[in-house]
């Protein structure tokens, strides 16, 4: 059974977020070409309730403060305010203790709204720099609006792409760059959506037989895919195959509501640095199994989701769509929990992938370990990354000299300066490895000097 969900990408207020666009009224998020300091851009935060709702207080939050390079480590960061954003700064959380979505602890800071009362609207304005951030409203959290017993609200003006309702706990903005104001090292316009929207692929999720699956309903699992614009108009044409997975705590629909990878894609492809592609967004929660059952060992579980995946999965992306079937064509990348099934897929299906990308992934196989025997690595397209104030960068840097030391030399890396674990880092990651690496044929013992 197909869940007749397909979601067209214009539904989704995608206009959010373009120089010039500012045709919304009352009652709607939008984005605002100042022309003034600090950054040129404003986002003026409309939140009105629904008629059951009667808040007391709301609170904009879910995004992190400013910093740099000179003050921000793991462990501490100068707090930079939105109005005192000066262009050398970036957003960070920092990642020292995972947060909970939407609740990322004491670098990010929630800003009490105020209310219209001639419109009933909640109002905030903020300037913001260039790129892509994820907000929520928290009403009426007397205990803190970072508390675990506070849930957020999604922007009814502005809602995230969401396979069900419910799924995703925040909204995203997107804030185009000024280079009057703004250094030129962190222009995001890239990850915005190709206009015109015509010349966008499309986003729809389904559910495929998945035996032990729990979710939607018995037997049966989600999953999401993004067609490339040109899919089914060239008569009999066969596409390449990119899978992304969400890390812990996520699901399908992350890599589209928060990482905007369909927009990364769309523009590769219109501008030619990346052959048209399918992608599945895979979801490996409630298949039947959960990690709890290996206790403490992560890979176990990861390679339990790796063949549930292969043997229902996979089978059914190969006969659903017009891809080619061969490992050349396959590519798996993911994130954190996500990463660490990269690295399964990689040691563990070798095969199966011709290309992968392992983001910010968990503690891997340490160096020396006999996995990294395997001839097929040589083979194999890698990619690396992480953000620099990522808490797993060590884990990748630890990856690359494994490999290193197993004398596959090949793979390829990209650390993201301005990001910790999050939702600036992996779409960076993803846009340079979609535009430098994937499908580019440079698979194999790297030419050159190491
Ligand atoms: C109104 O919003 C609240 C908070 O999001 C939600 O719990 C409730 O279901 C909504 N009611 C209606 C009628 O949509
Ligand atoms: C917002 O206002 C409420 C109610 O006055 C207060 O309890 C809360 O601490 C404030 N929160 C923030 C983040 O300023
Ligand atoms: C590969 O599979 C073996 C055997 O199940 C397992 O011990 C190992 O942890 C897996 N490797 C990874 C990276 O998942
Ligand atoms: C990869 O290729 C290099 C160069 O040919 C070789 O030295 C190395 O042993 C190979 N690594 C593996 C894991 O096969």
């Amino acid at each position: 059974m197909w869940l007749q969900l397909a979601l067209l990408l214009a539904q989704f207020g995608f206009a959010l977020g373009h120089p010039g666009v500012s045709s919304y009224s009352h009652q709607k998020t939008e984005v605002i070409h100042t022309g003034k300091r600090p950054t040129g851009y404003e986002v003026s935060f409309k939140f009105h309730p629904n008629a059951t709702t009667h808040p007391t207080f709301v609170v904009l939050g879910g995004f992190g403060l400013y910093t740099n390079t000179r003050t921000a480590s793991l462990s501490k960061m100068e707090q930079i305010l939105p109005w005192d954003w000066t262009p050398e700064d970036f957003s960070l959380r920092t990642s020292v203790q995972l947060p909970a979505p939407g609740t990322n602890g004491k670098y990010t800071k929630g800003f009490n709204m105020t209310y219209d009362h001639s419109t009933g609207d909640w109002t905030y304005t903020l300037p913001f720099p260039s790129g892509t951030f994820n907000y929520a409203y928290y009403v009426d959290c007397w205990q803190g609006w970072a508390s675990p017993n506070c849930t957020p609200i999604t922007d009814p003006s502005n809602p995230p792409i969401e396979r069900a309702k419910g799924d995703q706990l925040l909204s995203t903005v997107q804030v185009p760059w000024d280079g009057q104001f703004q250094s030129p090292s962190m222009n995001y316009d890239k990850y915005f959506p190709l206009q015109p929207a015509s010349k966008r692929g499309s986003i729809s999720f389904h559910v495929y037989r998945s035996p032990g699956s729990i979710y939607p309903s018995k037997d049966e699992h989600p999953v999401g895919i993004y067609l490339p614009r040109e899919y089914g108009t060239v008569q009999g044409k066969k596409y390449p195959v990119l899978w992304l997975s969400h890390g812990g705590g996520g699901t399908d629909s992350d890599w589209f509501s928060q990482g905007r990878a369909q927009n990364i894609l769309d523009r590769l492809i219109d501008e030619g640095h990346l052959e048209p592609t399918v992608v599945v967004t895979p979801n490996f929660y409630d298949l039947g199994f959960t990690q709890q059952q290996f206790g403490t060992d992560t890979y176990a579980f990861m390679d339990k989701v790796r063949e549930n995946y292969l043997n229902y999965l996979l089978p059914w992306v190969e006969s659903h769509y017009s891809v080619y079937t061969d490992r050349t064509h396959r590519a798996f990348g993911g994130l954190s929990l996500g990463g660490a099934l990269t690295l399964t897929m990689l040691f563990n299906a070798t095969d199966t992938w011709g290309s992968v990308c392992v983001m910010s992934n968990v503690q891997g196989p340490a160096a020396g370990d006999p996995q990294y025997n395997n001839p097929m690595l040589n083979q194999t397209d890698i990619w690396t990354g992480a953000g620099f104030y990522d808490f797993t960068f060590q884990y990748v840097r630890d990856f690359q000299e494994a490999l290193t030391a197993a004398g596959v030399l090949g793979y390829q890396s990209e650390f993201y300066p301005y990001g910790d674990h999050d939702w600036h880092t992996w779409p960076d990651i993803l846009w340079v490895w979609l535009k430098y690496g994937l499908w580019k044929d440079k698979v194999g013992p790297i030419k050159g000097i190491y």
